[in-house]
């Protein structure tokens, strides 16, 4: 378990990698993030593709974390007002793969944004808040990614998938 954040830009958003099993761990190691609750089967069972519960009450505004289901990772970003404005502002023609923020996110729940964080280029791992739209970025060959996963600049031709899921109440989501 490691965290992409690092001393040298302390104002970079903490990005909380949480693998199932782990979730002791991270509550130990770091009390200023959230206690993420994944109350889930056990990891084979989860592995094998079962739906997984993820509490969202923890994630503070303009926070993202990460989860595990069927062995990818989910990033789930609770967005400020401002990247979910930024999100919306963008001609969506002008797009190198057009949806609409509110296509990619649940009504009512704007404020959540959940992708399956794997680059649609070559498959890295992009890292949150980083890149020219604040969104996400990818390392390997520079693609990035706006507040919606959507691809805005590099070599991914996809935008960052939505995996399915669905709020099993305000604060909790179910995924898959
Ligand atoms: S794998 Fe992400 S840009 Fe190539």
């Amino acid at each position: 378990m490691t965290t992409a954040s690092s001393a040298e830009q302390p104002t970079r958003r903490d990005f909380l990698y949480v693998a199932t099993g782990a979730v002791a761990a991270v509550g130990a190691v770091a009390t200023a993030w959230p206690f993420i609750s994944q109350m889930n089967p056990d990891a084979s069972t989860v592995a094998a593709g079962a739906p997984i519960e993820v509490d969202l009450s923890p994630i503070a505004e303009g926070q993202d974390i990460k989860v595990f289901w069927r062995g990818k990772p989910i990033f789930i970003s609770h967005r400020t007002k401002k990247q979910i404005e930024e999100a919306r502002a963008v001609q969506v023609s002008s797009l190198p793969d057009p949806q609409p923020d509110d296509a990619r996110v649940k009504s009512g729940h704007e404020q959540w944004l959940v992708v399956i964080g794997i680059c649609t280029h070559l498959g890295c791992i992009p890292i949150a808040h980083e890149g020219a739209y604040d969104g996400f970025f990818c390392p390997c060959h520079g693609s990035v990614y706006d507040t919606s996963g959507r691809i805005r600049q590099g070599p991914a031709p996809a935008n960052l998938p939505v995996p399915p899921y669905q709020f099993v109440s305000d604060t909790k989501i179910q995924i898959g």
